[in-house]
């Protein structure tokens, strides 16, 4: 699969839980050493809600360094600050006139979202998934490695490429959604059927990068699962202990069937004990070393200027190509 280009991007708004970990980043790991990688910190996503500007730029760096203290690597990928290529901005402007407000309005994101901020339904949030299309078509990505809610934005992504190229001739590389088998939607410990979420506001019910041991053993020991007493994989009837045997797996790296068999005749108070350590041994070496990375401010800015470099090159030849096929005048 030589040649082939893989793009993703997480936004740097609220804290970052360990679905976000499972669903995304772990899966990124994989695909650094074969593939041509663009890693974005999607911050012109974040201000579609409402953001505090000093916080916002925060989060930014710390998530750039939990990038690469998860182990991406920035000599083999190009990590960067979306606002820092205007290439995304234009070339959202173009793909708008490709895009029906009808097909933005039956987004379930989009919907999901004007309920919960219904006092701040601004065009940005409406208009969110054409920049997402804007960021992995300017580098011509095959693979868009996501969880599950970002399947339909995915999607879209695909139909406005496909119009696009229809209607202008052959422009982009039509992306396909990268989904792990398991652990693509990991659930709230609270709430087994829902999405773990950043922005829950039951502090419980999610599982933050940035916890500590006490508090992230404390979060899975209080995990709702049921009345039964057997540990066992079956999501739609054990859909607490099966997204606990699914954190379990993704955090040791062991197959489901590993840790069914590891598990098979506990009982669910070890069980959650077990899954509550493996995870904080993971997170504990990742939160360490993100600090210390921060803490060397040279670094991180030069690790992400030269990706804001090296992605406005690809940016700028993609969007020159656009801009030649829709008839805009570029200069003789
Ligand atoms: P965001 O910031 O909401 O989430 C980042 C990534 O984490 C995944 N994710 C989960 N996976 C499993 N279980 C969960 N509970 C869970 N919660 C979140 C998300 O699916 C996502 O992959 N719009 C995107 C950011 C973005 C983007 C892009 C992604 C902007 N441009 C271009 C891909 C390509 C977002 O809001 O993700």
């Amino acid at each position: 699969m030589e040649g082939k280009t893989v793009y993703s991007a997480i936004q740097p708004s609220g804290n970052l839980t360990i679905g976000n970990y499972v669903g995304s980043i772990r899966n990124w790991l994989t695909m650094q050493d074969e593939y041509d990688c663009y890693y974005a910190m999607a911050n012109m996503h974040a201000i579609t809600v409402r953001q505090e500007p000093s916080e916002l730029r925060r989060r930014t760096l710390e998530l750039a360094a939990l990038y690469i203290a998860c182990g991406i690597d920035p000599e083999k990928c190009t990590l960067y600050v979306q606002s820092q290529v205007p290439q995304h901005a234009e070339l959202a402007w173009v793909l708008n006139t490709v895009t029906y407000v009808g097909e933005m309005e039956r987004m379930t994101q989009f919907k999901d979202k004007s309920q919960k901020h219904a006092d701040n339904i601004n065009m940005g949030l409406m208009d969110y998934p054409v920049l997402m299309a804007a960021d992995i078509l300017l580098y011509q990505a095959d693979f868009v490695p996501v969880g599950q809610d970002q399947t339909q934005h995915v999607e879209i992504t695909r139909d406005i490429a496909i119009r696009f190229n229809n209607r202008f001739g052959e422009t982009f590389t039509v992306p396909k959604a990268l989904i792990l088998k398991q652990g693509a939607k990991i659930a709230s410990l609270q709430e087994p059927t829902k999405k773990m979420s950043k922005s829950d506001e039951n502090p419980n019910a999610s599982v933050y990068l940035t916890d500590d041991k006490d508090t992230i053993l404390r979060k899975f020991k209080r995990a709702v699962t049921d009345s039964g007493n057997e540990i066992r994989f079956a999501p739609e009837e054990k859909a607490g202990v099966s997204n606990l045997l699914t954190i379990y797996a993704a955090f040791t790296g062991k197959t489901m069937e590993e840790a069914e068999r590891e598990f098979s005749g506990k009982g669910y108070g070890e069980f959650k004990l077990a899954v509550g350590e493996a995870v904080a041994d993971k997170l504990a070496p990742v939160q360490a070393e993100q600090a210390r990375i921060l803490k060397d401010k040279a670094y991180l800015s030069g690790v992400l200027s030269s990706g804001a470099e090296r992605a406005f090159k690809t940016a700028r030849k993609t969007l020159s190509k656009v801009y030649r096929k829709v008839g805009f005048y570029q200069g003789e």
